[in-house]
């Protein structure tokens, strides 16, 4: 990727664009109403629209490292309550993709400075979840249960906040867990049960 042609390849995808739509950007500078928040990994190799055929203004995107939403991170909540209560998306996807560096990471013996506070919430879900893991000898196979594990995990966390609560209970909002496979471009829906999972946390995450 040649930094000095991205400006000469904007102005191409700009002629693309309007080939197909002369009023493209015009209707897109008249605002957003996408109907889906999309959580995903920062990994260059798992993009957001493109993996899903998405335009411009069809989905609103989180992105960091192993795809998490910590409960007190100011970036993750503010991006939800954003989508939910104002955009009013009608859905949140949580996308892990196999071969995660983020989960290979958190599980190393090492220092990594500002990334170990990230990492740990990866930790956590290894933690939660350690009897099925420990139990799956090969660990490329334990590392991709890991990550999917880690989407459900993300996903209760969404959960747990009140706008996504009361966005369940008084439009009906859907929450979905899916992980990408780098190995063959496919999105895989982990068809998380999530009524389940949700009675199982109602009990102590309850706010609405
Ligand atoms: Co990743």
């Amino acid at each position: 990727m040649d930094i000095a042609r991205i400006l000469g390849k904007n102005q191409q995808w700009i002629a693309a664009k309007l080939n197909v739509d002369s009023k493209f950007f015009e209707n897109l500078a008249l605002g957003q109403s996408p109907e889906i928040l999309y959580i995903g990994c920062s990994d260059s190799r798992v993009t957001a629209e493109e993996l899903m055929g998405a335009q411009p203004g069809e989905v609103f995107i989180l992105r960091n490292i192993a795809n998490m939403v910590p409960n007190t991170d100011l970036s993750a909540m503010s991006i939800i309550t954003y989508a939910v209560t104002y955009l009013k998306v009608k859905h949140i996807v949580v996308c892990g993709h196999y071969a995660c560096g983020g989960g290979k990471a958190a599980m190393q013996s090492e220092d990594m400075g500002i990334l170990n506070p990230w990492l740990r919430n990866i930790r956590d879900v290894y933690r939660i979840h350690k009897t099925e893991l420990n139990a799956i000898s090969d660990e490329e196979l334990r590392y991709d249960r890991l990550v999917e594990l880690n989407v459900q995990e993300q996903c209760i966390n969404v959960i747990k906040t009140s706008d996504v609560q009361k966005a369940i209970k008084e439009r009906n909002l859907t929450v979905h867990g899916w992980v990408f496979d780098i190995k063959t471009g496919k999105l895989k829906d982990l068809e998380i049960d999530f009524d389940h999972i949700l009675e199982d946390i109602r009990e102590i995450y309850r706010i609405v």
